[in-house]
């Protein structure tokens, strides 16, 4: 199957008062159409300016960024994003919020298409009933459930996640792994996920791709097959144990606390 994100040889560097520092350094992920790709790696190593280089938010100093079979060269509106803090508009309500790419979009749906829209993204992430509250009067799981919906109300091909349940209770966070599936099955997005949490990147993601510590270089990808629907359950499985050891050892390497070469 094609692919839907190609990152080819990227390298950049900021510009800081004490100079340039060296971020991303010979960076290659391919995502498949309709893929879930994980992304793990050392904090400060990149991550989140990989998830702008692929919204077309910066461009690399060297190395491409294709979307669909076109290079990237600015910000394109067909890429949802959700961050770990979801910043929802408190003078509006979960259903205004969700719709507000909508009116920014260019060719949203409008009108009665654009409610209807929203009301059943927030009916799929369970919360329906709740399109008149403010933010606050939800808790943190929910408001990152309508995160998750306005990322989502334009019908993006792209849905970029950057450790969007990072905030959350353990418990919260797996419930919504789960949504994120329900959500997944539905809508034809290809998702590149930004985590810390191992267990996260291997529940969801079809592809675990572990990144060095800055620069970052594409240091190890791991491929998820899955026979039948994803249960938590999944998570306790031998298989599942010895992936997560490797995801480990290879993030220990990342942190340059093991040799690469020394099995885990
Ligand atoms: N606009 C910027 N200008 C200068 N330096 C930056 C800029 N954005 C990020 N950096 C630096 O680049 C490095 C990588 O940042 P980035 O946010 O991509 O890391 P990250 O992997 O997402 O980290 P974390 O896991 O903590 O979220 C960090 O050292 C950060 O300080
Ligand atoms: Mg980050």
């Amino acid at each position: 199957m094609e692919n839907l994100i190609d990152i080819k040889g990227v390298r950049h560097a900021y510009d800081t008062a004490a100079g340039k520092l060296p971020v991303l350094d010979g960076l290659e992920v391919s995502v498949k159409e309709g893929g879930f790709c994980a992304v793990v790696g050392p904090s400060g190593c990149g991550k989140s300016t990989l998830t702008r280089l692929i919204a077309g938010l910066m461009h690399p100093d060297e190395g491409e960024v294709w979307l669909h079979g076109e290079q990237v060269k600015g910000p394109r509106s067909t890429v949802g994003m959700a961050f770990q803090n979801p910043v929802l508009l408190e003078w509006r309500t979960i259903l205004q919020n969700v719709m507000l790419p909508l009116e920014i979009v260019p060719g949203g749906l409008k009108g009665k298409a654009a409610v209807e829209r929203a009301e059943s993204l927030l009916a799929l992430v369970g919360l329906e009933g709740f399109e008149d509250k403010r933010p606050s009067e939800l808790s943190g799981g929910m408001r990152q459930r309508a995160s998750l919906c306005r990322a989502l109300v334009h019908q993006p091909d792209v849905l970029i996640l950057d450790e969007p349940f990072g905030a959350l209770d353990a418990f919260t966070r797996e419930d919504l792994w789960q949504t994120m599936h329900e959500v997944k099955a539905k809508e034809p997005f290809t998702a590149v996920l930004i985590t810390h949490d191992l267990r996260e990147s291997i529940f969801l993601g079809d592809q675990v791709v572990v990144l060095s510590g800055r620069p970052a270089r594409t240091q190890y990808v791991m491929e998820i097959t899955r026979d039948g629907p994803p249960k938590l359950d999944d998570l306790y499985t031998p298989e599942a144990s010895e992936r997560l050891a490797t995801l480990r050892h290879q993030i220990e390497i990342a942190q340059g606390r093991a040799e690469e070469g020394v099995s885990a």
